[in-house]
């Protein structure tokens, strides 16, 4: 399995993210890692090989990949998957049936739909409760809770949970903690320093950045822990291609640039918001009057750039979104460029409709990614739309 070299987590988290997992390639020197595309390895002789064997178990590319944001997340091994939801249903093959699983109940709509429309009937079970919450996420603990699974900031309500309380309660229950940091990144949180077990990520968002790939990575520090990860990976199989493992990589050498430009739109963008519309309206965690606005500076080290706003009526939420210009209408977040999205028919359409209403994802909601154009030029393509 993959393991970091130890001496990348030296760096910064810019330094880090441009050099870790990366090697010269040894032919020629080539500083960028080649796309290794090849599904076998010629062996030197019978029963002796360079350490790789076959594609699915191990790829040069994947590996940097995985070298790479395991280092950024300050964790000891990788695991790549061809997908974020592939990377989940991966790491959910570490249960069995009759295991319990806690999980919060706003999560990406993807999420619930593995766990509510797959996992369930294949002999999990799953409670749902309001992470915001510590005591509720204890109460809802069994003896045969085996994981809690978190997600924070939230989509699209943008709650947050308390990582370490998390950590605290998983641990007393004997229970993995879970931690999805796909809207954070390891830039502006790190899971593993507070006590989490195993974080995972839809690199498809911001780790990769471009819009150009589907992909999804899980790290964790414990040995045993990957060990037995790496035996589903290559058992079941759902392994990312080496060209999107290169993408995903060569966006990890920007991330960190890039988060502080999302989090310069997010705060800039929400600030204009909240005057043009009102405190109610808007939803960003870098917001003094965010209900959790004091864990999110404890916990995070930046905001990031995902709003998301109440806008009352679908009506409203329609003329916004086909209003703007700058900001594209479409599923996903976390590129370059901004996008803008309706979560109740979009990314959570998945999740039933009374429990939509019950969490307040109302089809007045829409979410937005703000990418890194000039924020000028955000501000008054909203302000264009919300004025006309
Ligand atoms: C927070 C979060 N986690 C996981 C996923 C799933 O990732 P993927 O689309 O790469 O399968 C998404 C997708 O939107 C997401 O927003």
């Amino acid at each position: 399995m993959t393991r970091i070299y130890d001496e990348d987590l030296a760096g910064g988290i810019s330094t880090r993210g441009i050099h870790a997992g990366q090697r010269p390639e040894p032919l020629a020197g080539a500083i960028m890692t080649p796309v290794y595309l090849t599904s076998t390895y010629v062996q030197d002789a019978f029963g002796v090989n360079k350490g790789y064997e076959y594609a699915r178990g191990k790829n040069p590319t994947r590996e940097a990949l995985e070298r790479n944001v395991a280092t950024l997340e300050r964790g000891r091994h990788g695991f790549a998957f061809s997908s974020g939801m592939g990377c989940l249903d991966s790491i959910m093959k570490l249960f069995r049936a009759g295991d319990h699983i806690v999980c919060g109940e706003n999560v990406y709509g993807g999420t619930f739909r593995l766990f509510d429309k797959i996992l369930r009937h294949m002999g999990l079970s799953f409670t749902y409760v309001d992470t915001r919450d510590p005591q509720r996420v204890e109460d809802a603990m069994t003896p045969a809770t085996r994981a809690l699974l978190v997600e924070t900031p939230t989509n699209p309500l943008m709650r947050l949970t308390d990582l370490r309380a998390m950590s605290d309660v998983a641990k007393r229950h004997d229970a993995l903690l879970i931690v999805d940091n796909t809207f954070a990144t390891p830039v502006f949180q790190r899971p593993l320093e507070t006590g989490a077990d195993i974080v995972w990520h839809s690199t498809t968002k911001y780790l990769n950045g471009h819009s150009d790939m589907i992909g999804g990575i899980a790290v964790v520090l414990e040995d045993d822990l990957a060990t037995r990860l790496q035996f589903i990976l290559n058992a079941a199989g759902a392994v990312p291609g080496p060209f999107d493992c290169w993408l995903a990589l060569r966006g990890t050498k920007t991330l960190a640039i890039r988060m502080r430009q999302h989090d310069i739109a997010g705060r800039a963008v929400s600030q204009y918001l909240v005057g043009k519309l009102g405190e109610d309206c808007v939803i960003y965690p870098g917001l003094e009057y965010h209900p959790q606005h004091e864990l999110a500076k404890r916990q995070m080290s930046g905001f990031g750039g995902m709003i998301t706003l109440e806008l009352g009526t679908r009506e409203r939420a329609r003329k916004l979104l086909e209003g703007v210009r700058v900001f594209a209408l479409a599923e996903s977040l976390g590129g370059v460029e901004s996008l803008i999205s309706h979560p109740a028919s979009m990314t959570h359409a998945s999740v039933p409709e009374d429990r939509r209403a019950e969490l307040g994802i109302s089809q007045g909601m829409v979410r937005l990614s703000c990418g890194v154009e000039d924020v000028e030029d955000l501000i008054a393509d909203l302000d264009g739309a919300l004025t006309s």
